[in-house]
C-alpha cells in the first residue's frame, strides 16, 4: 500500500477573541489506500447503485456488478500490488481511487489511468485530491510510471478539476470516442488529460514491455 506520503493540514474553526481573529488547526481526515475488505461491500455497492455519483457512467452498477468489481479490484491489487485501492477516511470505506490499464484500444493506449469514485458525503472536502495524490505518488515514485492518463466524459467537470488540481492537463486533440460506449450515447465523447513524471525515468510497464 502507499505509505510515507504527504499529510494535509485544513483549516478551519476559526474563533474571535478580543480584537485578534485566531485560527484554530482542525486535525485533518486520516486517509488510507487499502487493499479491500469483504466489511466495504455494503457501502461500496451503494456507491456504485447512487445516480448521482454515477450520473457520467452508461449506468449505476447492480448489486451483482459491485460484488464483481470489488472482487476484480482485490485479485489485482493481490496479484500485481497495486490498482484500484479501497480509500478509508477516519476509518470508514468513502470510496476508491488508484491505477488501472485501460482494457481497450485507443491512440493512447497501453497506459496507465488514474481514476475515482467516491460516497457523495465526502465530495467537496479535498478527499479525493488527498486520496490521489497519494496514488499518483505510487505511480510516480514506486512504479516509476513515465506518464499517468485520465480521462472522463465532456460534462465530468468535478472529476476535470480534479485532474486539473492534480496537475494533468488536457490537449483537445488527445479527445477521443470511447470504444466501449455505444456511438450515439451522450456519455460516449471523452477527454483525455496526461502529467508527466516529474522524476522522469522509465516505467516499470515500459521495463517489462522492453525485456518481453
Ligand atoms: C470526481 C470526484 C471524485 C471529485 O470529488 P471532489 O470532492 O469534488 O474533489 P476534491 O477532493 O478535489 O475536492 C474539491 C472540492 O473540495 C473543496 N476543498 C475543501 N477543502 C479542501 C482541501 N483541503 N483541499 C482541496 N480542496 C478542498 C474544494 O474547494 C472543492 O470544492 P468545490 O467542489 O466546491 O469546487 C467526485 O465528484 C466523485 O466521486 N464523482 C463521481 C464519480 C466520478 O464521476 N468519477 C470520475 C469518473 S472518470
Amino acid at each position: 500500500m502507499p505509505r510515507g506520503l504527504p499529510r494535509r493540514f485544513s483549516l478551519a474553526g476559526r474563533r474571535l477573541c478580543g480584537s485578534r481573529l485566531f485560527i484554530k488547526k482542525m486535525p485533518a481526515p486520516q486517509i488510507q489506500l487499502r487493499q479491500w475488505k469483504d466489511a466495504d461491500f455494503a457501502a461500496f455497492a451503494a456507491m456504485n447503485a447512487d445516480a448521482e455519483v454515477m450520473r457520467y457512467f452508461v449506468a449505476p452498477l447492480s448489486a451483482e456488478e459491485s460484488r464483481s468489481a470489488l472482487q476484480r479490484f482485490r485479485q489485482t491489487i493481490d496479484t500485481r500490488g497495486w490498482g484500484s485501492w479501497a480509500v478509508e477516511v477516519d476509518g470508514s470505506f468513502a470510496g476508491f481511487t488508484g491505477l488501472a490499464e485501460p482494457k481497450f484500444e485507443a491512440h493512447f493506449t497501453p497506459c496507465v489511468e488514474i481514476g475515482w469514485r467516491f460516497l457523495r458525503e465526502y465530495w467537496g472536502r479535498g478527499i479525493a485530491f488527498a486520496a490521489a495524490q497519494q496514488a499518483e505518488h505510487y505511480a510516480f515514485t514506486v512504479l516509476e510510471l513515465d506518464q499517468l492518463v485520465s480521462f472522463t466524459t465532456e460534462a465530468n467537470l468535478r472529476s476535470r478539476k480534479l485532474m486539473e488540481r492534480l496537475g494533468f492537463t488536457r490537449n483537445p486533440s488527445d479527445d477521443f470516442l470511447h470504444p466501449k460506449i455505444a456511438d450515439d450515447h451522450p456519455q460516449r465523447r471523452h477527454v483525455l488529460y496526461r502529467k508527466m513524471n516529474p522524476n522522469s525515468g522509465n516505467s516499470v510497464v515500459d521495463r517489462s514491455k522492453k525485456s518481453g
